[in-house]
């Protein structure tokens, strides 16, 4: 497999918070952006690298036609566009139907297996009817899988793992802030888990993507979520507005897994609207023997969620047609132009 990320052709399909970071580091390592695709009128038409920030222009246009610019042809397009599979399978496969191979930060696809399994079975048909790759990658890959599973090289026995993280809400675009519905009433959100239920949100995929790796088979699995609301008032940038007392500025979402096996599983993710001076966090520790533990205080999610991405794009041209699930990735790594 081909580890050089230059000379790639690559389409950015959505151009938001992510999309925009993701399009200069491609730049940076020369890979050949060949098309973008865009929503909002106050994109399309304009150039990918005006409407990424880049302070200069790439020669390409955001186009609002999926089908014209993917029927050009390209290696792969990258994917940052939304968050579950019900709303994102026909974006996918449209890539996929033009023979283009997909790498996302979509967290469903991390493991879609049994959270969207009609989607998932569908999409890896299509996906090896047409000989190309769907993945997924993002802040999961590296701090979430393979560094856990890389320190649970060194364990004799495992009895429990718990994970906790902690991510900003404002380092990401509006998708993600109304997905946590920031700044409604706490008893509103309450009132619509009540009802409507929460869609398990990446700690579940990651779990199972873990036990899957570990050839460990699941025998149960919990999640909640516990929403975060604060007594004073905190200006919310990724939607432009003041988030007023009592109001959520965030959410806590925890899943734990029981294997067959014996060890036990817990994820813990906190996402919420940061004060000044707060970085995201990452802790894992492991209890057995030995116990271990691991932490990194500058995970930086914002960046390194496109920075792991670009760097899986040869992984993923260079995968087996299907839908490749991260548990069955091979190790990221870092990728020279
Ligand atoms: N796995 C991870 O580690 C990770 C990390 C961060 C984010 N994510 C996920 O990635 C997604 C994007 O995050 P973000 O922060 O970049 O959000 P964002 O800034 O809100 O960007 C979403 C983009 O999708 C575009 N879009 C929506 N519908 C579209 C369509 N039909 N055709 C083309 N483009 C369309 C929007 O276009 P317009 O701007 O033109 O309206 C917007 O630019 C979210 O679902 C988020 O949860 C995953």
């Amino acid at each position: 497999m081909s580890g050089v990320l230059s000379g790639k052709r690559v389409i950015v399909y959505g151009v938001g918070a992510m999309g925009a970071i993701i399009t200069r580091l491609l730049f940076e390592k020369g890979v050949e952006i060949v098309g973008s695709i865009g929503r909002s009128p106050t994109k399309v038409g304009r150039d990918l690298g005006d409407v990424a920030g880049l302070g200069k222009t790439l020669g390409v246009e955001v186009e609002n036609d999926p089908d014209r610019v993917l029927s050009r042809g390209a290696d792969v397009a990258v994917v940052c566009v939304s968050s579950y599979l019900d709303a994102m399978h026909d974006h996918f496969a449209r890539c996929l139907k033009h023979g283009v191979n997909v790498v996302t930060i979509e967290e469903e696809t991390v493991f879609p297996w049994t959270t969207a399994p009609e989607h998932a079975r569908s999409l890896d048909a299509l996906a090896k009817e047409n000989g190309v790759t769907l993945a997924a990658s993002g802040a999961q890959d590296v701090f979430w899988l393979n560094l856990v599973t890389t320190l649970l090289g060194a364990s004799h026995r495992v009895d429990k793992v718990v994970g906790h993280c902690t991510w900003n809400v404002d380092d990401y675009g509006p998708e993600v802030a109304n997905h946590l519905h920031i700044g409604h009433a706490k008893d509103e959100f309450d009132r619509f888990v009540a009802t409507s239920g929460w869609p398990e949100f990446v700690a579940r995929q990651t779990l199972e993507a873990l036990v899957s790796r570990l050839d460990l088979s699941v025998k149960s699995i919990s999640s909640d979520v516990t929403p975060i609301a604060r007594s004073e008032a905190i200006y919310c940038g990724s939607l432009g507005v003041e988030i007023p007392p009592g109001s959520m500025t965030g959410t806590v979402d925890r899943t734990v897994v029981t294997t067959r096996e014996g060890p036990q599983f817990e994820f813990t993710m906190e996402g919420r609207v940061y004060r000044d001076g707060e970085t995201d966090s990452n802790h894992w520790q492991v209890f057995g023997e030995p116990n271990l533990q691991l932490s990194n205080s500058e995970a930086s999610y914002r960046f390194t969620t496109c920075s792991t991405l670009v760097n899986r794009i040869p992984d993923v041209i260079g995968a087996a047609p299907g839908l490749c699930s991260l548990d069955k990735m091979c190790t990221p790594s870092y990728k020279h132009r």
